[in-house]
């Protein structure tokens, strides 16, 4: 008697650790099953569940039955022993299945049923109180150590628990349906928002940039953005991508000027686990990202000489190694660079490889400064005014004389210094009318807060892994802090950071 418990123990406790083990149900039930079996004797060990659709029991996971006699053990709801105990939600026993007429042997799998003496038992799986499935198991009387009530006891654990994998299989299946539609919609709402409708401006060389886009959205070509700060580099870069074919894979983003030069080429190219200190896991690259995507180097006007006959290859036939390995990758990726630096001087300066360069110039785009596409200005106002009024629920307005403070303004920081500005007039005043005295203050606090100047005399880096790790959250910050006009809590939100986080990192880097 100690016997049969210490094995109903030992069987429970190996039941618990499969379904710990697994989140998928068919392998934990199919674990489970199996131990019933090896430790317990119990045979042909069958789960039946309800189909959710066509409300038939299908086998879902069954011991000792080929596949074929698993097809034939369909029930309906009502039909035979299990599906008695489907519709009654109580469980049965069958002490011997050879003189029970309800016993269908759909399956065939006991042969003549008559001939042997077997009991069979039958268990209801529920979960918040509705049945959705059977447990069942065959067990023979001469080897029957345990009585039929011990057996009872035993399944009615082991159902419970298959009740509440179910569930959580269920809700682990909600979650990961819910993901995958979050990240559709969050992706077409990305390719909606690149379009190019969304760009404003109709100087005639925003027109030009038109056409080029449209041009080279169908090819792979190797695309140039040139431009200054803030003309809108990456907006291009982005709308490239989300009008091609490639708009459905990812857009892999990479700032050669961000990233310190002994952690670009990994971050480039990934590297395999050991191969420096710190290559704890083998990584893949922002070129394996990109694959059958696009990959947007900005700033790779900075992209450091010694990257630079590595970087060629892969540009001329889309194949490299990872940093540490031998084995040669090949992907198929877009290229856009974006520098706003003067490329032909770095060739005088012989900082960039003239190969290169012809390589990556395939189809150079000139973006204009806002300055010489003054007649831009009102539109792009109004644009951000809309957008920004609509963001924090505002009517702010301009007046005419402030118009034209703003169209005389330089905008050195082109299309995003003047986002910028609408954003923080729009958050910042008390008026809805905005005149030329009311802007001349905030253009004021504007020019105090830009960081600019600050993210430049970045304090001289030890190359560590932890000094690497503080001067990439610096700069990161720092672009951030700029890209949002000083605002932290859009900057915040922008690096994944609360806004207790940033102010922390502010004071501790000492950015401006
Ligand atoms: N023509 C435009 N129409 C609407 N928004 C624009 C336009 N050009 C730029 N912007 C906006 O201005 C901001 C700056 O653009 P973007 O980041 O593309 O500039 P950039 O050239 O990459 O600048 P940087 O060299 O400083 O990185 C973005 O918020 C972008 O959406
Ligand atoms: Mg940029």
């Amino acid at each position: 008697m100690m016997d049969q418990k210490i094995l109903e123990l030992t069987a429970l406790y190996e039941i618990s650790k499969a379904f710990a083990s697994s989140l998928d149900l068919k392998v934990a039930s199919n674990k489970v099953i199996d131990i019933l079996s090896s430790v317990l004797g119990m045979r042909r060990g069958t789960l039946t569940l309800l189909h959710p659709e066509t409300g038939e029991l299908v086998i879902e996971v069954a011991h000792g039955l080929t596949r074929e006699e698993r097809e034939r053990g369909r029930y309906r709801v009502g039909e035979g022993v299990t599906g008695k105990v489907m519709a009654t939600g109580e469980p049965m026993v069958v002490p011997d299945i050879g003189q029970e007429p309800l016993f269908l042997n759909r399956t065939g799998a006991r042969g003549d049923i008559t001939h042997e003496n077997i009991a069979f038992l039958c268990m209801p799986v529920r979960v918040y109180g509705d049945t959705i499935g059977v447990l069942s198991v065959d067990r023979l009387f001469d080897d029957r150590m345990m009585s039929l009530e011990d057996d009872l006891r035993v399944l009615t654990i082991v159902a419970s628990q298959i009740g509440q994998a179910v569930k959580v299989t269920e809700m682990v299946n909600q979650e990961r349906q819910r993901l995958i539609e979050r990240n559709q919609r969050l992706e077409q709402e990305l390719q909606h928002k690149f379009r190019l409708r969304n760009v404003v401006g109709h100087d005639r060389k925003m027109e030009e940039v038109y056409e080029a886009v449209e041009r080279v959205a169908g090819t792979k070509a190797t695309v140039m953005i040139r431009g200054e700060s803030g003309t809108g580099k990456e907006l291009i870069a982005r709308a490239i991508h989300y009008g091609s074919v490639r708009a459905g894979a990812p857009f892999i983003k990479v700032n050669c000027a961000a990233i310190p030069e002994p952690l670009l080429e990994s971050e480039l190219f990934g590297h395999e686990k050991g191969s420096f200190t710190g290559a704890i896991e083998t990584r893949k690259g922002r070129f394996e990202q990109a694959h059958e995507g696009t990959l947007f180097l900005d700033e790779i006007g900075d992209l450091p000489l010694a990257l630079q006959p590595k970087f060629l290859r892969v540009l001329q036939d889309m194949k490299f190694e990872r940093v540490g390995g031998s084995a040669t990758i090949s992907v198929d990726v877009r290229i856009i660079g974006a520098t706003h630096r003067d490329l032909e001087r770095a060739l005088r300066d012989n900082t960039f490889r003239e190969d290169l360069y012809y390589r990556l110039n395939v189809v150079p785009i000139y973006l204009p400064p806002v300055r010489e596409r003054v007649a831009d200005i009102p539109l792009l106002i109004e644009h951000f005014l809309k957008r920004c009024n609509e963001e924090h629920g505002k009517t702010v307005e301009f007046s005419a004389d402030a118009l034209e403070t703003m169209v005389g303004h330089g905008w050195p920081g082109n299309v995003r210094e003047l986002e910028n500005c609408v954003e923080r007039v729009v958050i910042m005043t008390r008026e809805t009318v905005i005149d030329a005295e009311e802007l001349k203050k905030h253009l004021k606090l504007l020019l105090r807060s830009d960081p600019v100047g600050a993210s430049h005399v970045a304090p001289p880096h030890d190359h560590s892994l932890p000094g690497n790790v503080r001067t990439i959250e610096r700069e990161q910050i720092s672009e951030a802090l700029r890209q949002c006009g000083g605002v932290q809590a859009k900057a915040a939100k922008l690096l994944g950071l609360t806004p207790r986080q940033i102010g922390y990192k502010i004071r501790k880097y000492n950015i401006e």
